[in-house]
């Protein structure tokens, strides 16, 4: 790290060489999370951008004893319409990539079921799971070509709370890769935590690389903070820190760079 501003209106703007930098400085930032307070709680993204991050964790517990057994993980979302068996799932997805190569207690992992016969019901028992763990102490994000943070589309109110969504074509576009590239084999809606339920976490943590992102990165911390792109809903948080690479930040002013810690 050459330079250092410690305040902005983001706890910190962490600016990195390349996406593998990125994902390991989320990667330590969780970890160190985990290393001060062994029972944590931690809320978790899915996607491509995050793989990366998982990897490091998993390697992290074999090569360093980071140990997740007391930590609890609620993840932001889930398909609606797959169980959790399904190779498209969330819950799949999670399980492949942190929780089997790493210690989780199964009692303790998390995510909405995108096959309750109720999903109303389903969304209100997630929220009270959430608020009985004690709240999420640090929230991973993502974010998607809508601006979406979890699957909110736009326009997503700041004070939603988890919910059915109907997912927007673009994020269906930008999710069939995952479902051999037809965005109709897609589903059409997931459950999502809500902007609200998100702004209530302790601390935000959100992960971008790559040039496609750089657009609506921009859009999202330095254009209105607006509910037609939900992750602009990040400034309002007291406690945020946002890791990019150095594509996802080359869209951004350098007026607003100027504040972020960028490594060599
Ligand atoms: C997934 C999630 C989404 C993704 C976002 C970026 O749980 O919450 O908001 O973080 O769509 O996805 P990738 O990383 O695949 O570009």
């Amino acid at each position: 790290m050459t330079s250092s501003s410690p305040s902005s209106r983001f706890g910190r703007l962490l600016i990195l060489p390349d996406p593998n930098a990125a994902t390991a400085a989320a990667a330590r930032l969780i970890a160190q999370t985990i290393r001060n307070d062994a029972r944590a709680v931690l809320g978790l993204a899915t996607g491509r951008t995050m793989e990366g991050v998982y990897a490091r964790l998993a390697a992290m517990h074999r090569d360093e004893a980071l140990s997740f057994s007391g930590v609890t993980t609620f993840n932001l979302d889930e398909y609606v319409g797959l169980s959790a068996s399904d190779p498209n799932s969330y819950h799949h997805y999670m399980r492949t990539h942190l929780f089997d190569p790493v210690d989780a207690d199964p009692a303790r992992v998390h995510l909405p079921d995108g096959a309750a016969a109720d999903p109303g019901a389903e969304c209100a028992a997630y929220e009270r799971a959430i608020r009985a763990a004690g709240g999420i102490a640090l929230q991973l994000l993502g974010i998607g070509d809508t601006g979406h943070i979890g699957f909110n589309e736009p326009p997503s109110a700041f004070d939603t709370r988890t919910r059915v969504v109907e997912l927007d074509e673009a994020t269906r576009r930008q999710n069939a890769p995952m479902f051999g590239g037809d965005p109709e084999a897609v589903p059409r809606e997931a459950i999502t935590m809500g902007v609200g339920t998100i702004l209530e976490s302790k601390r935000l943590l959100l992960l971008a690389t790559g040039p496609a992102k750089a657009a609506i990165l921009a859009a999202a911390l330095e254009g209105p903070v607006t509910p037609e792109v939900s992750a602009s809903a990040i400034r309002l948080h007291p406690d945020v820190t946002v890791v990019l690479d150095t594509d996802a930040a080359a869209a951004l002013s350098p007026a607003f760079t100027a504040r972020a810690t960028v490594a060599d």
